[in-house]
């Protein structure tokens, strides 16, 4: 099966460009799923119960988040009913929504499990621990595993690739906004990319109008962040999943800008 992953979907030029591009590139590349970031999908921050509609009709089968999932309000009126809606799983017990789900396509079952990382993030349960549980706990109620990484560094996501290869079928960084040109196949088969990147304004930096970040590193003073409108850049890649012997056979990266 051929699975599409898509960055964070940063404000309304993401969500634009998300429905521009991701029908055609579903028909192009036969994508049978598709599984977005949308932490940034409202406004640039958090997830709104209408962005999560723009995403889910614009072709999103199952949408994964991060840091900025609580930055939205709205969002804890909804979570917790949204089947289809993840947040990092190595949140604290007690914390809103779920942090993976099974998403059922034609005979194979799909588990979307989200992560976050630790390093230069929020002080979060340990990410590779976390796993190890979710793995279990899941066990045979689903077929393919695919996992979306939210974490800043490069490290951490490559350890977390090699230390899952094998075991689950996609691991996939996302966070940093900008996407990595190292779309691979790990050894015993697990497709993997440091960071898919992001949909939204191309002229940005990760999103927001350049003048206000760079009037932020100039004077040092807090910022209203705005996000920048113009021309989209929209960031993924697809997998190819051979559902028999349950390994990644091919990784194709996107990258659009117009
Ligand atoms: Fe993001
Ligand atoms: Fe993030």
């Amino acid at each position: 099966m051929k699975i599409m992953l898509v960055g964070d979907v940063v404000g309304r030029t993401g969500r634009k460009a998300f429905d521009r591009y991701t029908k055609e590139l579903r028909q192009k590349y036969n994508v049978d799923m598709v599984i977005v970031n949308g932490e940034n999908s409202a406004g640039g921050k958090g997830i709104s119960r209408k962005s999560m509609d723009e995403l889910l009709r614009g072709g999103a089968d199952v949408i994964t988040s991060g840091n900025h999932i609580w930055d939205n309000r709205e969002v804890y009126g909804f979570i917790d009913q949204e089947p289809y809606l993840v947040r990092p799983a190595n949140y604290p017990q007690g914390a809103p929504g779920k942090g993976w789900c099974i998403y059922p396509f034609r005979s194979a079952n799909v588990a979307v499990i989200n992560l976050s990382g630790r390093a230069f993030m929020p002080d979060m349960d340990c990410p590779f621990q976390k796993i190890e549980d979710i793995l279990s706990e899941i066990g045979n109620e689903a077929d393919i595993f695919v996992l979306d990484f939210h974490a800043e560094t490069t490290s951490e996501k490559m350890a977390m690739g090699f230390y899952l290869d094998g075991r689950v079928q996609a691991v996939v960084g996302t966070h940093t906004h900008i996407q990595t040109s190292d779309a691979r196949i790990l050894p015993k088969g697990t497709g993997y990319i440091t960071d898919l990147g992001m949909v939204g304004p191309w002229h940005s930096v990760l999103g927001v109008e350049p003048e206000i970040i760079i009037k932020k590193f100039t004077t040092c003073m807090p910022a209203r962040f705005n996000v920048a409108e113009g021309p989209a850049v929209y960031s993924a890649v697809v997998m190819d999943i051979d559902t028999a012997t349950k390994k990644t056979v091919n990784i194709e990266r996107i990258f659009i800008t117009e």
